[in-house]
């Protein structure tokens, strides 16, 4: 199965950054994945892309503006579709807050939504690009979804799509789901059966890339504009999991970037996931199977993690804003 590894190895070799579109409902931990993507000189964000997720379409679209702003982000920034394909909408305020990104003072937007939906503009760079495209999806996969059944025509320029979402051990949300996959079930199942590469972080391994108030230090000593948000968006998302008795903050979407960029701290398993759509107790949950019986693999399901490695992955990105004067919030 063509994987995305050896597209980024062959990125590494050759010093060209690969084209990349960032989606996702921010969320603490989709911007902290942002903040990781742009200090890469691995990756050429070509777009962003706002879901409805941890918080509603608004508040998401909003915050990845903010986001962008405070990161110098300068590509296109579009909205994305206002609720999933045929569920009821779930928010996660619990755990992000009303704004879905509590905390630190961010910066204002800077420059203007795009008039184009998450689907026209993804249609745009793919069409646009002249080579194929890595999707990040970061949230619930609605968009991408869409943007699949809107443009079969464009698949051929989708390298692959790199997601965070599902657990094949166990949920997040309910016992069975993860909250990515809950909320949209039926798009991971046109994402999950597209046949284009995906590699899924789940639970398995974003429960393990575990942030320990020690590294929120460190972060915080680097003392730059980003480094102080990122240390305090850290604080705010660990100030939930330690209720649940978490020894650090999961950070589950900056693993869907970390592992493109350095494989080597993940360990990784191709097979077979479906997505089950039914069920009382477990809609939403990712089936893995590596016996063959639900079929070829359709996945490469990332499963573990160097964490001390990781963590020294995101202490290095922040130190990449040294120099980077953030707009005034
Ligand atoms: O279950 C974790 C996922 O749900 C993360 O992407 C987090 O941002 C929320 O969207
Ligand atoms: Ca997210």
């Amino acid at each position: 199965m063509f994987d995305l590894s050896t597209l980024f190895a062959a990125a590494r070799a050759s010093g060209r950054a690969v084209p990349v579109i960032l989606d996702g409902d921010p969320g603490h931990d989709d911007a902290i994945g942002w903040m990781l993507a742009k200090a890469s000189p691995l990756l050429d964000i070509r777009a962003v892309t706002s879901c409805a997720g941890n918080q509603t379409l608004e508040k998401t679209t909003y915050n990845a503006r903010r986001i962008c702003a405070l990161l110098g982000i300068d590509a296109p920034i579009a909205m994305g579709l206002h609720h999933p394909l045929l569920s009821d909408p779930i928010t996660a305020g619990n755990i992000h807050g009303q704004s879905g990104l509590d905390g630190p003072r961010l910066p204002e937007p800077v420059g203007e939504l795009s008039p184009l939906t998450a689907v026209e503009l993804m249609a745009k760079v793919l069409r646009e690009s002249a080579e194929p495209v890595v999707i990040v999806v970061t949230g619930p996969e609605t968009n991408v979804a869409a943007l699949l059944l809107a443009h079969p025509e464009l698949k051929p320029k989708i390298a692959g799509i790199s997601v965070m979402g599902g657990g094949i051990a166990y949920g997040n949300w309910t016992a069975a789901a993860e909250f990515n996959i809950l909320v949209d079930p039926e798009a991971a199942e046109i994402v999950f059966s597209s046949g284009l590469p995906v590699q899924m972080c789940g639970l398995d391994v974003t429960e393990r890339a575990l942030i320990f108030p020690e590294d929120f230090e460190r972060i915080r000593a680097v003392d730059n504009g980003v480094a102080r948000v990122v240390a305090e968006w850290l604080d705010f998302f660990y100030r939930f999991h330690r209720t649940l008795g978490y020894a650090g903050a999961p950070v589950h979407d900056p693993c869907a970037i970390a592992s493109l960029l350095h494989p080597e701290l993940f360990t990784i398993r191709e097979m077979h996931v479906a997505i089950e759509t039914r069920g009382e107790y477990c809609r939403g949950t990712t089936v893995g199977d590596t016996s063959g019986r639900l079929g070829p693999a359709n996945a490469r399901c990332v499963m573990d993690v160097d964490r001390d490695g990781f963590a020294a992955l995101l202490l290095d990105a922040v130190k990449a804003y040294n120099g980077w004067e953030v707009p005034q919030a």
